[in-house]
């Protein structure tokens, strides 16, 4: 949302709307439950907010779609189908802002098409706890890296003339508890990393809207937390948009906190934005005024991003180029993380090859679970009845896949229920491919960073058989590896998307050379983290019966903290001088690279420049990333992913926002960057350097 939106529109409507159109504005319902019913041209999704048609105010049909145009809540429709790009976590692991933008402007265009007009995306929860259940839905751990992606996944959808969400403001950083719970850091500390990600993405991104969490931060909930949304947004950032609550995160008539409107709403609840609102004005505690100021800022929502010259209508969709996308996607996040003895790409002379476990024979998991899912084009490869929060399947099999890649191989499958079996095959094969699946949801975290089901016991038992192993990760997130020193190779899948075994495949076959790097640091053991156990899990646990925001029955309000501070993922490595079992920014590729000639400028505009070269024998991108240590700790500072051809090379810039630099100074309330020499590097992941200088800065504040 453009911070210079012009307001004429939007304060002209607002003088002729009447205090009952007023309070239409400023409440969601569910789009099945709202009366009276909604007629079938209204696009129904996660939320309906009603219009003003006499103004030409637009209603709102809102959808989630943090991995594509979300449709299955509720029974699975069949024929209901949208393009599911793979995981956002896969997304932050391109490094590639540009590509993020054009799925994100893909899914916007569908949304559109389908008849919605407002987009619940921009997930840019930092994630700090490797076992949270919805990482899969965030840009990994860094806030520079989140930020930046989340702001043009934002730029991309709002190009259609939707309105795209940031969320989930702020610090709802696990599933356990997430409605009860409150999640307590410093000031400075949140400053430098949570917060930072959002105000970041919300410069890049200038999304429409901002959607409070669940959880409480530093006693007060997020959608009541006036500190957050009056002073730190609006007050400090210059926020002009208005906020949306989580569903069922709203706990009172809060508007004069900064929420502006209460989202997903059903007649049998307690009508805090409406019932209450109406109560609490006509007692005095909140003025019209109040009610004014939230609609005058949804309607410059509505205007900045074009909806009201855009109404909601359904258009025919090119699936197969929307497919096209969500495939390059996959193809530049997968991660190579291990590959000895170059077993891949997988060579010409290799004639048998053993696929095991994944239900690969027919498809691959296509994403994680929750209100994001989506029903990809094609339906879903196992015949289960997709609801909230059940594993899905897409089409894309990386069996079918490889056969068609490689006419001169043989292509085998088995189902890895019995490890003694595949073993036994796998010994007879020149090369196996098992598939390690970790299935992650909305509303849980996992229990722990193995590999569930038994499946480590499979891997260990078919890469002991056969040396010549690719495992291949489908994965919310960070997985223990104990079979990794008998795996020859180990790719990091993440949720592929809709054509995900069809991008697995060609990177095997070196159709495509791997280039993603990993946006989360993977643990070599859960004694690392910061919370070796998760806060509230003991109480949480598996418990099955939830409500449902997820919440298990009898649990009792908790607090979270974090040792960690501002020093989130990789910093927290680089801190205790823990070593994780794969580093923040590692990828492989099948060529190499080379580097030389740093140079860096300091003084007030910190900045670098330094060659690099493909010196192997393929084309290649790398994503050279640029750390600085700050109070000892290295921080990401910038990137740039570069494809070169082999013996191409090439000069690169990376400008550094000085914030990255900075510590906030909570009492003087601005970002001191503390004069002095500063160590730079520069690596192909933030634990091995291939360059180094100092950089001297200049003493400097800057205000928020
Ligand atoms: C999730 C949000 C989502 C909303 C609407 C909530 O449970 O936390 O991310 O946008 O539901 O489906």
């Amino acid at each position: 949302m453009a911070q210079s939106a012009d307001d004429t529109w939007a304060e002209s409507i607002l003088k002729q709307m009447t205090l009952d159109e007023k309070l239409d504005l400023v409440r969601g319902s569910n789009p099945f439950t709202v009366k009276p019913r909604l007629t079938p041209d209204v696009a129904k999704g996660a939320g309906y907010v009603k219009g003003v048609p006499r103004l030409g105010v637009p209603y709102l049909a809102e959808s989630d779609a943090s991995v594509g145009v979300a449709n299955t809540m509720g029974a699975l429709r069949p024929g209901d189908v949208a393009t599911a790009l793979p995981s956002t976590v896969l997304l932050a692991s391109t490094w590639d802002p540009g590509l993020v933008e054009r799925g994100s402007a893909m899914i916007g265009s569908e949304a559109r098409d389908k008849g919605f007009n407002v987009l619940l995306a921009g997930g840019v929860n930092l994630a700090r706890e490797p076992r949270n259940g919805r990482n899969f839905e965030y840009f990994g751990e860094d806030p520079l890296l989140a930020g930046t992606l989340a702001g043009h996944a934002i730029r991309g959808i709002q190009s259609n003339h939707v309105l795209s969400t940031i969320k989930h403001f702020v610090l709802n950083t696990q599933e356990t508890g997430r409605t009860i719970l409150t999640a307590n850091m410093d000031e400075g500390a949140l400053r430098e990393s949570d917060l930072l990600a959002f105000e970041i993405g919300i410069e890049i991104g200038q999304p429409g809207s901002v959607m409070c969490a669940y959880n409480r931060i530093n006693g007060a909930f997020g959608c009541e937390n006036a500190f957050l949304l009056n002073d730190v947004l609006r007050r400090d950032w210059g926020y002009k948009g208005f906020v949306m609550s989580d569903w069922g995160a709203v706990h009172g008539p809060s508007i004069r906190q900064g929420l502006d409107q209460e989202s997903g709403t059903n007649p049998t609840d307690a009508g805090y934005f409406s019932a209450q609102l109406r109560a609490a004005l006509a007692a005095g505690t909140v003025s019209g005024a109040d009610v004014d100021r939230s609609v005058l800022r949804i309607l410059r929502s509505i205007h900045a991003v074009g909806l009201a010259g855009h109404p909601p209508a359904r258009q025919p969709i090119d699936y197969d180029a929307n497919g096209r996308i969500a495939q390059e996607v996959a193809e530049r996040g997968i991660v190579l993380l291990k590959n000895e003895h170059d077993l891949l790409p997988i060579a010409a002379t290799v004639r048998t090859i053993l696929v095991v476990g994944g239900h690969a024979d027919v498809g691959i998991l296509v994403g994680g679970g929750g209100s994001s899912q989506v029903n990809p084009v094609g339906g879903a490869a196992l015949k289960v009845p997709a609801v909230f929060g059940k594993k899905l399947y897409s089409n894309s099999s990386p069996v079918a896949a490889l056969r068609a890649a490689l006419p001169q191989a043989t292509v085998s499958f088995d189902d890895g229920t019995d490890p003694r079996r595949a073993a036994e095959a796998a010994r007879k094969a020149d090369l196996v491919v098992v598939i390690g699946e970790q299935f992650t949801t909305e509303t849980m975290d996992v229990k722990n960073l193995n590999l569930p089901d038994n499946q480590d016991a499979l891997i260990a038992a078919v890469a002991g058989a056969n040396p010549a192993t690719v495992v291949v990760l489908v994965t919310g997130g960070p997985v223990l590896m104990p079979w990794l020193d008998k795996a020859g190779a180990v790719l990091e899948a993440w949720y592929p998307g809709q054509r995900g075994g069809d991008a697995i495949a060609q990177i095997l076959t070196g159709a495509v050379n791997p280039s993603g790097h990993l946006a989360m640091t993977f643990p070599a053991s859960e004694r690392q983290l910061p919370n070796p156990t998760i806060p509230g899990y003991a109480m949480a646990g598996e418990t099955v019966q939830r409500d449902l925001y997820g919440l298990p029955k009898d649990m009792k309000p908790f607090a979270v903290t974090y040792p960690e501070g501002a020093n989130a993922g990789y910093r927290w490595y680089d801190k205790t001088g823990a070593k994780p079992l794969f580093p923040f920014g590692h990828g492989l590729s099948y060529t190499r690279f080379a580097y030389k000639d740093l140079r860096v400028t300091g003084g007030a505009r910190p900045g670098m420049s330094f060659a690099i070269a493909n010196v192997g024998r393929r084309t290649g991108a790398d994503v050279a990333q640029a750390y600085a240590r700050v109070n000892g700790v290295r921080r990401l500072v910038g990137w740039s992913r570069v494809e070169l051809k082999p013996g191409e090379r090439r000069r690169v810039v990376v400008d550094v926002d000085p914030r990255l630099m900075a510590s906030f100074d909570v009492a003087a309330h601005d970002w001191h960057v503390a004069g002095g020499t500063y160590d730079i590097e520069i690596g192909e992941n933030v634990e091995r350097p291939v360059l180094k200088a100092k950089m001297r800065l200049d003493d400097q504040r800057i205000k928020p």
